[in-house]
């Protein structure tokens, strides 16, 4: 569980703070649908932070959570793989994806080292 919060929580970090910024400003990407996946990227945090606040791992309640938040974060990622990034697939230079992608990359790696997925973090990004 602990590795899944890490990768969760470190794809949004690195996205809000690396690429969506960036890809409002194109033409041919919607910026509601930018928008949306960032609203998508705090429910999926308060969908962790619900299951991890789950004392009783393996309970009915934690196996509801944890439905929940599967459904959140595979909603999410088709969503924003048939949105956002087609939108830039179609409207942004190779170049300029390569520099977000790498961007992207770094900050996930920081995010990583930085064990994100822990409960504090997580809850610290909820509250925010
Ligand atoms: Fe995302
Ligand atoms: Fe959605």
């Amino acid at each position: 569980m602990e590795e899944f919060s890490t990768l969760l929580v470190a794809h949004g970090e690195a996205e809000e703070s690396e690429v969506y910024g960036a890809l409002k400003g194109f033409r041919g990407v919607d910026d509601d649908e930018v928008e949306h996946g960032s609203e998508e990227h705090t429910e999926g945090n308060k969908a962790l932070l619900a299951l991890l606040e789950v004392e009783d791992v393996g309970s009915e309640e934690w196996d509801e959570r944890l439905e929940d938040l599967a459904k959140a974060v595979s909603h999410h990622v088709d969503e924003e793989e048939r949105t956002i990034l087609n939108g830039a697939r179609e409207n942004v230079s190779d170049e300029r994806r390569a520099e977000l992608g790498d961007a992207f990359q770094g900050e996930r790696a920081r995010q990583l080292e930085s064990d994100c997925g822990r409960l504090e973090n997580v809850r610290k990004l909820v509250h925010r």
